[in-house]
This record gives structure tokens, C-alpha cells and sequence, in this order.
């Protein structure tokens, strides 16, 4: 069973942190780009909650995931609401964007997926391809501190009228000599029109890479297309950029692509 394919409760699970990120993304494209910003690119877009917040503020959007029920989930979604978007199925490693776009987005550890230096890579190089000059990418992504705890838990509850999702994620296997962890994601269910039927549990595991703050900043560093210009945690405060360190946890990488 694989949550990303349950994309209606995943969006919901995180449907609190989907404003915050949207008005991120446009405070970074006022800060740090010249010129108009139209295009928008989101990298594994799973069910597109953000892909139709950006394009209900009026941007011209494109999501790309490689689940294809993610990706018609989202298209139902964009014809449901009157909007316009582009949903590709497509794979991080080769997808590159035509026409080129002015920022483009990657969430919530997406970019950990990419299990190596060499999908990691291959990744940064097509955005590169697909971002114009003076344009962003912004990533989001959990870090691993040398001296943090390998084992990790966080659960969290969401609802809306239709349903409750508790979400639960805990690592249960990670090593810092091969830098992969396994994450599994297990999901509580309780659809209003369900009810009779009771709670549904989904769960799956997800190789992830790992990466401390030196780790990424090198990896960065070898594509010479883009430029670390700032750092943010997930509080997405515009105003406060935050020292790339040890100390941060959850990131949000800004890159400049030159
Ligand atoms: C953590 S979810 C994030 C979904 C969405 N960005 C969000 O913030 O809600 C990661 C998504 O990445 C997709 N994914 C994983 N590997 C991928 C790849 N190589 N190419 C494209 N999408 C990928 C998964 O199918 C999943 O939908």
C-alpha cells in the first residue's frame, strides 16, 4: 500500500502548511527576482496542493509527479475548482520544463527521495535547464545533524469536513555511513462517509537520503548553475534568514540560478 497514491489525504495532512509555502514563494520571488514572475514549477507535486494554490493566485503552474494516481487525482482537482494547470507524470531526474520558468518549488523532503549523488545531481542539472536566469529554486528539506538522534517520530492530526487523517512518521532503520533512512508513513483515516466501515489504516516505507548541513551545501556546490544564496527554516519568515549549521533541522534551501 503507498500513501503518496491516497493523494486526497496526504494534501489534507498538510493542507496547514500549503498557505505558509505559497506566500513564501512569492515573498522570495519579490525579494530576489528581477522582473515578472509567471511560471511556476513544482517538483513531485503528489496531489498538487500547492499546484492549485499557486494557480488560484493566478500563476501559470506546472507539478510534476512520478505517481499517476497523484497526478489525475490532481487534474480531477484543477477541473473540479475551474483552474488551470499543467499535471505531467513525469521523473525528477529528467524532467526539464518548457518553456523555462521564473521559480520553481520542491517540499517536505521531496529532494530526499532521490536516493544518490548521482539522482541528486542529475535532478539539480534538468532544474537548471528549466529555470531562466535570475530565477529561484526553493527546497525544502529535513537535515540530519551529526549529533542528532537517528530515530525520529512525529504524528499529527488533520481534518475537514469530509474526513479526519492522523499521520504518523517515524524513521525506523537510518545509517550516516550509507546516508539513507527509512521513513514509513502510517495514515488513520476517518472518512465521514465511511464511518459505518470505521477507521482505515495506511502505511508505507520510503528509502530517504540523508544529508547534514555540510553534506547539502557540497552537493550544491557542484552545480555550478545555481547559487546557495539563503536559508530559511520551516517557520517561513522572510525576515529571517537562518545560519546554515548544525543547528538546523529543517531547512529551506534558496537558490539562485545564474
Ligand atoms: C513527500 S511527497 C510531497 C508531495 C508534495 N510536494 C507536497 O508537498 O505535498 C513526495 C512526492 O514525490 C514524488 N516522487 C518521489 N520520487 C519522485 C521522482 N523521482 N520523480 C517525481 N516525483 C517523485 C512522490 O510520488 C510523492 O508524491
Amino acid at each position: 500500500m503507498n500513501c503518496y497514491d491516497y493523494p486526497q489525504y496526504w494534501d489534507l495532512a498538510f493542507a496547514d502548511e500549503t498557505a505558509q509555502e505559497c506566500e513564501f514563494l512569492i515573498q522570495c520571488a519579490q525579494k530576489y527576482i528581477t522582473g515578472d514572475v509567471n511560471r511556476v514549477l513544482e517538483a513531485g507535486c503528489g496531489g498538487g496542493r500547492l499546484v492549485v494554490a499557486l494557480a488560484a493566485r493566478g500563476y501559470d503552474v506546472t507539478g510534476y509527479d512520478l505517481s499517476e494516481t497523484a497526478i489525475d487525482y490532481l487534474r480531477q482537482r484543477l477541473e473540479n475548482e475551474g483552474l488551470q494547470a499543467n499535471a505531467i507524470v513525469a521523473d525528477m531526474q529528467s524532467f526539464v520544463a518548457v518553456p523555462l520558468v521564473d521559480i520553481a518549488i520542491n517540499t517536505v523532503s521531496t529532494f530526499r527521495h532521490l536516493l544518490n549523488e548521482q539522482a541528486a545531481l542529475a535532478h539539480l542539472r534538468v532544474m537548471a535547464e528549466s529555470i531562466r536566469s535570475g530565477g529561484l529554486y526553493i527546497i525544502g528539506m529535513h537535515l540530519l545533524p551529526p549529533d542528532a538522534d537517528l530515530e525520529d517520530e512525529e504524528s499529527w492530526e488533520a481534518k475537514d469536513d469530509s474526513a479526519k487523517v492522523t499521520m504518523r512518521l517515524t524513521v525506523v532503520e537510518a545509517s550516516r555511513e550509507n546516508r539513507l533512512e527509512k521513513l514509513r508513513f502510517d495514515m488513520t483515516v476517518e472518512d465521514v462517509a465511511s464511518q459505518e466501515r470505521g477507521p482505515r489504516e495506511f502505511s508505507s516505507e520510503y528509502p530517504m537520503r540523508l544529508y547534514s548541513a555540510t553534506q547539502i551545501q557540497e552537493l550544491f556546490s557542484l552545480v555550478s548553475e545555481f547559487e546557495l544564496i539563503e536559508v530559511y527554516d520551516y517557520w517561513y519568515d522572510i525576515s529571517e534568514p537562518q545560519p546554515l549549521d548544525d543547528r538546523l533541522g529543517d531547512a529551506v534551501f534558496v537558490l539562485h540560478r545564474r
